[in-house]
């Protein structure tokens, strides 16, 4: 039964990618400049860390990390299950770029090889976490270190899905509801997939709900990661922030930041209001 369920999730990924990734790198909000310079700043303390010069981007889809980590290092291995993703990489440039069309449970990585191993908007695509957690710690060196991102706070979905679709919310909670909720019919009027497709391709999501940052730390630390540095991001309301026309840009983005500071001091109180969670964990 449980294998069932796996190879279930497994190939709604592969139908629902497949079916995405001619519109993917135009439609994903992840990949707006702002964002990227986000990313990359993280990724750069810790290919800085670790003097990376090998790095390993799991679910690496068209490239997002891959484009972003190919400035920085010499070697690059990108696991993905849906070909149509990693067709479009792009491996122009002299880093060396390899890509496995693989399950990332079982895909065959060498043992102790890379400095860096990256999950962007991926681990909530499984089914099960835990063996691709146990695949990356196996490929990491002794103090390399994995960071992943843009992954659904347990917290802010529990609260959004507790939400009446019907009731006179304000605009930046009623979008929520949308997006949370009933993504998976916006998904199915706009590119054909059922939403039992796409609720199962976004099983971690979807169906359990996000992850809890102390069921990430025990995993983690479980696999043999020594240290887990975690962190929220994403307030709800920042894009209407950022997009609020009777602000100057430059304003925008300045007051979204105070606002960000704030909820991080917040913390632990503020967590149900941050969308994602990521974390750096050290070998
Ligand atoms: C939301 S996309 C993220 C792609 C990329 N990391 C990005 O940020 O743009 C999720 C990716 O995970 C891949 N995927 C889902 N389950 C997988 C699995 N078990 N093993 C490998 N890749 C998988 C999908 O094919 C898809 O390309």
């Amino acid at each position: 039964m449980e294998q069932t369920i796996y190879n279930q999730v497994v190939q709604a990924n592969i139908e629902l990618h497949s079916k995405l990734s001619e519109h993917y790198n135009t439609c994903e909000p992840h990949f707006r400049p702002e964002n990227i310079a986000k990313v990359e700043a993280n990724l750069k303390k810790v290919i800085d860390d670790t003097q990376a010069t090998k790095m390993l981007d799991l679910g690496c889809g068209t490239g997002f990390m891959i484009n972003i980590g190919k400035k920085y290092v010499k070697e690059i291995w990108g696991v993905d299950v849906t070909k149509a993703m990693t067709d479009r990489i792009d491996k122009s440039g002299d880093c060396e770029i390899v890509i496995l069309n693989e399950d990332t449970a079982q895909a065959a990585l060498p043992v102790n090889y890379f400095d860096v191993a990256t999950a962007y908007s991926f681990l909530h695509h499984l089914y099960d976490i835990k063996p691709t957690l146990h695949n990356a710690y196996n490929s990491l060196k002794e103090g390399g270190k994995f960071y992943a991102d843009l992954d659904p706070n347990y917290y802010f979905w529990e609260g959004v899905n507790k939400l009446d679709r019907n009731s006179s919310y304000d605009f930046i909670v009623k979008r929520e509801i949308e997006a949370v909720t009933y993504k998976d019919e916006d998904i199915e009027k706009t590119f054909g997939v059922s939403k039992d497709i796409f609720n199962n391709a976004e099983f971690g999501k979807n169906i359990k709900g996000g992850f809890k940052e102390e069921d990430l730390i025990s995993m983690l630390k479980a696999e043999g990661f020594k240290e887990v540095s975690l962190f929220y991001h994403w307030y709800i309301g920042q894009g209407a922030l950022i997009n609020d026309t009777q602000y100057s840009v430059e304003d925008r983005f300045k007051y979204a930041d105070v606002m960000h500071q704030m909820l991080q001091k917040a913390l632990p109180l503020s967590k149900n209001l941050f969308k994602y969670i990521g974390f750096v964990a050290t070998k």
